[in-house]
C-alpha cells in the first residue's frame, strides 16, 4: 500500500528555488483511490490518538487534514497564513526550508485541555509543524502526534518534533 502511494508523488528539480526538491502531493489527489487510501491512513491514526480535533496547516494541510477528519468524523481547525482570520488571532513567525512564514489560529476554537493533532502533506525542516505546535500549545490544546503524507528525513523535521515530544508518523519518506 505505502509503496503504491509513494509512486503517485510527483518530484520536481528546483522548485520553488534552485536545489530543492519539491514532493508534489497534486498527482496523489488527484487519483481516486490513492487519496481515498491516504486518507484513511491519517484518519485511522489520527482517531487512535485520542484527538478531537485535527489541526492542518494552510494550505495543503488543508486538503490532508480536513478530509481525515471528517473521515475519522472530527472536527477541523484550519492553522491559516497571515491576514486571513476575521478574529483576533494567536501568531507565530517560523523558518521554511525555503524561506519564512506565519501561522495564525483563532484560539476560541479550542477548549482548555482539548486533544489535537497535527495533520499536513510533508514534513522537512519540521519549522511549520512546531510553529502550529506551539500555537495550539499556547492557546490550551495537548498537542502529542503529528501525522504526515511525506517524510523528508534528511532535512530532520521528524527528528525535531519528536525531540520537542511529539509522536510523529509519516505514510512515506
Ligand atoms: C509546505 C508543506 C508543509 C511545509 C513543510 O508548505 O505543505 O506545510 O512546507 O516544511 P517544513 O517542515 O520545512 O516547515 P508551504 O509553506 O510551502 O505552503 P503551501 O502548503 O501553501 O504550499
Ligand atoms: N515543503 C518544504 N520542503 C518541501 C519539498 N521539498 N517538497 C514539497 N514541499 C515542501
Amino acid at each position: 500500500m505505502t509503496c503504491d502511494l509513494k509512486s503517485l508523488i510527483r518530484t520536481v528539480p528546483d522548485f520553488p528555488v534552485p536545489g530543492v526538491l519539491f514532493r508534489d502531493v497534486t498527482t496523489l489527489i488527484s487519483h481516486p483511490t490513492g487519496f481515498a487510501a491516504a486518507i484513511d491512513h491519517l484518519a485511522t491514526r489520527a482517531q487512535a490518538s485520542g484527538a478531537t480535533l485535527i489541526a492542518g496547516m494552510e494550505a495543503r494541510g488543508f486538503i490532508f487534514g480536513a478530509a481525515a477528519a471528517a473521515r475519522a468524523q472530527l472536527g477541523f481547525l484550519p492553522v491559516r497564513k497571515p491576514g486571513k482570520l476575521p478574529v483576533p488571532t494567536l501568531g507565530v513567525d517560523y523558518d521554511l526550508e525555503y524561506g519564512t512564514d506565519r501561522l495564525e489560529i483563532d484560539p476560541t476554537a479550542i477548549a482548555p485541555g482539548q486533544r489535537v493533532a497535527i495533520v499536513d502533506d510533508l514534513i522537512a525542516t519540521g519549522g511549520t509543524a512546531l510553529a502550529a505546535a506551539q500555537l495550539l500549545r499556547e492557546a490550551g490544546a495537548v498537542v502529542t502526534h503529528a501525522f504526515f503524507v511525506i517524510d523528508l528525513p534528511d532535512l530532520a523535521g521528524a527528528q525535531r518534533l519528536r525531540n520537542a515530544g511529539l509522536v510523529v508518523d509519516a505514510l512515506m519518506d
